[in-house]
């Protein structure tokens, strides 16, 4: 009579591929985060910066818009998730870029444009505006 398999058994549970180990793929990966992990703190520090410098005033700091004159300007929510989907990253760079002028039902939406900025502090404050992402 056979009994059924011990819950010990020897065989894998995932087949084993000789070339690429799970604790080679672990320990790259470990040191991927590790050399990334110094750099991605360093800007998202330096955007927090920009951020509050330049932006703040009228997006505020969570995004939203809901400061004295984000609330003026009806600003919209940069966090919210409908706008987080359909906006590309090209798109946000052109806002922060040439700025925003339009005027909507008597309300009139102003944003300077920040030409000035380089490519890096551009990329900084895109992903800011994108980890605002709830
Ligand atoms: C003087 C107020 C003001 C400041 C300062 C400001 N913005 Fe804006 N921003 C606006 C207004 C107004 C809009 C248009 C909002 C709308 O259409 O609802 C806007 C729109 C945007 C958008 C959305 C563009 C789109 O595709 O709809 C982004 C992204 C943005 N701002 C980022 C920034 C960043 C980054 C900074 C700082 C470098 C900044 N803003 C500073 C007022 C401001």
């Amino acid at each position: 009579m056979k009994l059924s398999p011990p819950m010990t058994s020897e065989a894998p549970l995932h087949p084993k591929s000789p070339m690429r180990s799970p604790l080679r793929t672990a320990l790259s990966l470990v040191a991927a985060l590790l050399l990334l992990a110094p750099v991605a703190h360093a800007d998202a520090k330096k955007a927090e910066r920009m951020w509050k410098s330049k932006c703040q005033s009228c997006h505020g700091k969570d995004g939203k818009g809901q400061t004295d004159k984000g609330k003026k300007m009806q600003v919209k929510d940069l966090s919210a998730a409908d706008f987080q989907a359909k906006v590309t990253d090209d798109e946000l760079k052109k806002a922060i870029k040439d700025g925003t002028k339009t005027e909507k039902d008597g309300v009139k939406k102003e944003m300077d444009s920040y030409a000035d900025l380089t490519d890096e502090q551009l990329a900084d404050l895109i992903a800011y505006v994108r980890a605002l992402k709830p």
